[in-house]
C-alpha cells in the first residue's frame, strides 16, 4: 500500500511491508508526473518490484521527449509535435532532439552540409551488401551494416568527449540513408546509386532508392514533404522498446553504433516498428476480399484468434496518437496532390470508424497509432512494404542518438541490470547418466 504523505520539505511515499513502514522519496517531473524513487528498496526491505513490460516503471530521467498518453500530447524538447509538423523539417527536428535547442540558421547550414558531405559509405562496404542473398530483409541488413560502419570508421569506437559523439552522430545520421538505399537496390538487383550533393536529406534518399542508370529520379515535392513529415513524426517517443534497447546496450559502455544496431532489431518486432508493414498487409487482405471489416474487428476482439488490429492501441496513448492524426490529414493531402486515391485509405478510414464505435476498443481506449496511416503514405511514394520499418528506423535515429548521448553525458555509469523473481527448481543434486529417467 502506498500513501502519499504531504511533507513540508519534499513529498515522500510510504510503503508498508511486513508490518514496517518505509518512506520513499517522490520525484516530480517537469510536467508534474510523479515517481517513487525505489533506489533503496531492496537494501531496506529485501523486496524488489515486479512490473510486466515495465508499464509502471521509469527507467531514467530524460529531458528529450514528453508524452501525456491520456491527453494525446507529444512534445520534443518542450515543443508540441503539431507545431513542429507545421513549421519544421526533419533535419532541424533531429538537431533539436540531439542537441536540445532549435538550431540557428548557421548551425542548421553547418549540420546540413555535414550530412551532405558524409553521405558516401566506404567502397569496401559494398561487398557486404553483395554478400547478402537478395531475399534478405532490409532490417537485417540495416542492423548489420550500421554495426559494420565502425569497422570502416573506427574512430567512432573512441568516444571521450561530446565532440566525439557529435561527429559519430552526424556521420550515422548521414550514412543511414545510403545503407538503407543500398539494401533496397541490392534486393532489386539494381546497381547502387551514389548520393547526390545537390539533393537535400530526404530527396537524396529517394534519389538513391529510385534513380536507375537510364533515368534520373526527380523527387516529387509532395513525396519529399510527406516522407520528411513521416521521419519527423517518428523521430522520438521517449522510452519505447527500441529506444530503451539503445539505452540498455549503451549503459554497458557499448558504442553508439552497436547500441543503435540493437535498437534496429527491437524496432523490427511486429508489435513495435514492424506494425506499419502489418497494417498494409491487413488492409490489403480486406481489399482482396480475404477478410471484411467486421470480421477484422471480430477477430481483433477474439483472444483465441491471435489476431490484433495492427496500427491500433498503444502502451502509453489511451487517446488518439497525435502523430496518427497528423498522418491521416497528410495522407489526404498527398492523394489530393496526386489526384489519386488509394482504396486502402478508404478501407483504413472505415476500419477506424468501425473500431472506434466498438465497446471493446472504447473500453480499452484503443485508438489508431502512428503506424495506422504511415504505410499508406509510403505506399503512395512507391516505397515497398518491406522497407517501411527501415523508414521508421531512419526517422527514429535522431531519438536513439539523443537518448544514447543523454545517458552518456549524464555519466552515472550504472549498467542497466534488472532483477527477477525466480520461479525455477529449488536446489537439487546432479544425476549421473545411468540414473536418469526420461
Ligand atoms: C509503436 O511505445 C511506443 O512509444 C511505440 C511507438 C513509438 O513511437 O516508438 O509508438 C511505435 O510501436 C506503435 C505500436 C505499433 N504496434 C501495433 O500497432 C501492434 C498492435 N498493437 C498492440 O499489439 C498493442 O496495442 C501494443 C503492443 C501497441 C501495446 O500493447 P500493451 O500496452 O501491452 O497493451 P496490452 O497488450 O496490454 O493491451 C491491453 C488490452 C488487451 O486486452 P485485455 O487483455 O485487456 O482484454 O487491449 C487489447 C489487449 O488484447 N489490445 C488489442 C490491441 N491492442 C491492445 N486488441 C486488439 N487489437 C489491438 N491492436
Amino acid at each position: 500500500m502506498v500513501e502519499q504523505v504531504e511533507t513540508s520539505m519534499s513529498e515522500t511515499g510510504k510503503l508498508c511491508v511486513d508490518g514496517s513502514e518505509f518512506e520513499m522519496p517522490v520525484i516530480v517531473g517537469t510536467e508534474q508526473e510523479k515517481a517513487l524513487d525505489i533506489g533503496s528498496l531492496r537494501a531496506r526491505t529485501g523486496y524488489i518490484t515486479l512490473d510486466d513490460g515495465y508499464a509502471n516503471t521509469g527507467a531514467c530521467r530524460s529531458a528529450i521527449t514528453f508524452i501525456d498518453g491520456e491527453k494525446g500530447i507529444l512534445h520534443y524538447r518542450g515543443i508540441p509535435i503539431e507545431q513542429l509538423a507545421g513549421k519544421s523539417r526533419f533535419v532541424e527536428t533531429a538537431y533539436l532532439l540531439i542537441w536540445g535547442e532549435l538550431p540557428t540558421s548557421d548551425q542548421l547550414a553547418s549540420f546540413s552540409r555535414q550530412l551532405t558531405e558524409n553521405a558516401l559509405i566506404h567502397e569496401g562496404m559494398k561487398y557486404h551488401f553483395e554478400g547478402f542473398p537478395n531475399t534478405s530483409h532490409p532490417m537485417a541488413m540495416l542492423s548489420a551494416m550500421i554495426n559494420a560502419l565502425s569497422c570502416y570508421y573506427p574512430f567512432v569506437l573512441e568516444f571521450e568527449t561530446d565532440k566525439d559523439i557529435d561527429k559519430a552522430a552526424t556521420l550515422l545520421m548521414s550514412k543511414v540513408r545510403t545503407l538503407a538505399a543500398f539494401s533496397y537496390k541490392m534486393s532489386k538487383g539494381q546497381p547502387f546509386v551514389y548520393p547526390d550533393p545537390n539533393r537535400r536529406y530526404v530527396g537524396n534518399l529517394l534519389h538513391m532508392m529510385f534513380t536507375v542508370p537510364y533515368k534520373q529520379y526527380e523527387v516529387p515535392r509532395a513525396f519529399q514533404k510527406a516522407l520528411d513529415l513521416i521521419f519527423m513524426l517518428h523521430a522520438d517517443h521517449e522510452q519505447n522498446c527500441s529506444t530503451s534497447t539503445v539505452r540498455m546496450v549503451g549503459s554497458a559502455g557499448a558504442n553508439l553504433y552497436s547500441s543503435v544496431s540493437a535498437g534496429v532489431c527491437a524496432l523490427w518486432g511486429p508489435l513495435h516498428g514492424g506494425a506499419n508493414m502489418g497494417v498494409i498487409q491487413m488492409l490489403e487482405q480486406i481489399q482482396e476480399g480475404g477478410m471484411d471489416i467486421d470480421t477484422c474487428v471480430k477477430l481483433a476482439k477474439d483472444k483465441e484468434s491471435g489476431f490484433r488490429l495492427m496500427g491500433f492501441g498503444h502502451r502509453v496513448y489511451k487517446n488518439y496518437d497525435p502523430r496518427a492524426k497528423i498522418l491521416k490529414a497528410a495522407a489526404e493531402r498527398v492523394f489530393a496532390q496526386l489526384n489519386h486515391r488509394d482504396p486502402l485509405l478508404d478501407i483504413a478510414r472505415r476500419l477506424e470508424e468501425r473500431a472506434l464505435s466498438d465497446q471493446y476498443f472504447i473500453d480499452r481506449k484503443l485508438y489508431p497509432n502512428v503506424d495506422f496511416y504511415s504505410g499508406i503514405i509510403m505506399r503512395a511514394i512507391g516505397i515497398p512494404t518491406n522497407m517501411f520499418t527501415v523508414m521508421f528506423a531512419i526517422g527514429r535515429l535522431p531519438g536513439w542518438i539523443a537518448h544514447w548521448r543523454e545517458q552518456f553525458l549524464q555519466g552515472s555509469g550504472r549498467i542497466a541490470r534488472p532483477r527477477q523473481v525466480y520461479t525455477g527448481q529449488q536446489q537439487r543434486d546432479y544425476i549421473d547418466m545411468d540414473k536418469r529417467r526420461a
